[in-house]
């Protein structure tokens, strides 16, 4: 089937009551191994690329490297989603490529650094909803800011959901999906110890569904930095500080009070920094990439299996047949019509 649109997805995820990983891709072996993890598990998936992995791979790759997905694997329904899209223009360069969905990261300025006004949110994400739901695309905005830096994007400075400002936001942009900020941060280094209930506000994300029950809510900074994948990565050279990532419970708690979309990108990293490293140390004689990546593929294909079944997608890749973006463009413009 053709990528689908990640509306779509969410919505089959709400009536079915599980959660749908978004994974982080910037090379090709990352994409066979989350599309292979999702044939594994028969699961539906969200595959994702940032600015930064956009201009790494000149995203012209990264579009052909996709089609080879949806050629290879029919049976899996995937969407291709632009990760904290900056600005407008991001996002509009996202949908005209062919990306299904994009996030209008408006809680922070066009610099992704600097906490932006509702006002500003607002605009700007209005702004890419009209475009994209013109085209069948799905948009998913922020409100809130989440801790934590990668890449120079986040503000490193957290600040959490109003659940007032995310029905206003909700009400005035007509997001398709929301993230919301309850105590998490993106990176490997989030909590010094595990996190309590003090530390990630699960009541925060019951409220915002139960007052937004139709928006599909988003985990950003979702990775649970599993010790032996820390420990893999000093073992063999690394140096790692320890640290306390997302508990899967706790994921799984956020999928039962309307959390759709789990983003997940730092496990991936350890899971293929930890293998490459490993056959750099036992065996350094060794130089052919193939000889690195193939485990390095292996070793991301097996964490992204395990969460496709933590998150309840495992098994829900047959449950439908792909609209087409026109039928979803026709959804949104009736949908308009009706209210
Ligand atoms: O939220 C950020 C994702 O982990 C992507 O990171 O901007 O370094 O590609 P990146
Ligand atoms: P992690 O750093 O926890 O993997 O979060 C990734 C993310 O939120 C991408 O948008
Ligand atoms: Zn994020």
């Amino acid at each position: 089937m053709p990528l689908v649109s990640m509306r779509q997805l969410l919505d089959e995820a709400a009536r079915g009551g599980y959660g749908v990983g978004a994974f982080n891709v910037n090379n090709m072996e990352q994409i066979q191994a989350i599309m292979e993890a999702a044939r594994e598990t028969a699961s539906p998936v969200i595959i994702q690329a940032s600015r930064g992995a956009r201009s790494y791979t000149n995203d012209r790759f990264l579009w052909h490297l996709m089609q080879a997905a949806v050629e290879l694997y029919p049976e899996i329904p995937v969407s291709l989603h632009l990760d904290h899209g900056n600005e407008p223009a991001t996002c509009i360069s996202a949908i005209d490529l062919g990306f299904t969905s994009v996030m209008m990261d408006g809680s922070l300025e066009g610099d992704g650094k600097t906490p932006a006004s509702f006002e500003y949110n607002v605009a700007v994400t209005k702004e890419v909803v009209e475009y994209a739901h013109a085209r069948g695309v799905t948009v998913e905005g922020e409100i809130g800011t989440l801790g934590g830096i990668e890449d120079g994007h986040g503000s490193g400075e957290v600040h959490l959901t109003d659940p007032d400002e995310a029905v206003a936001f909700v009400h005035e942009t007509g997001v398709d999906a929301l993230a919301v900020a309850f105590g998490t941060s993106h990176g490997a280094y989030k909590f010094a110890q595990e996190p309590t209930g003090d530390v990630l506000k699960m009541d925060l994300i019951e409220e915002i569904h139960r007052r937004l029950p139709d928006t599909h809510l988003v985990m950003h900074g979702s990775s649970s930095v599993p010790p032996e994948l820390v420990a893999q990565v000093n073992q063999y050279g690394g140096a790692l500080k320890p640290a306390w990532g997302v508990p899967v419970k706790e994921i799984q708690l956020g999928i039962q009070n309307g959390v759709r979309k789990i983003n997940v990108d730092t496990d991936s990293r350890l899971a293929v920094t930890g293998a490459i490293r490993k056959v750099f140390a036992e065996s350094p004689e060794k130089f052919d990439p193939r000889d690195y990546l193939k485990p390095a593929r292996a070793a991301m294909q097996e964490l992204i299996a395990g969460r496709m079944r933590d998150f309840g997608q495992a098994g829900h890749a047959g449950d439908y047949e792909a609209l087409s973006l026109e039928e979803m463009r026709e959804g949104y413009a009736a949908a308009a019509a009706a209210a």
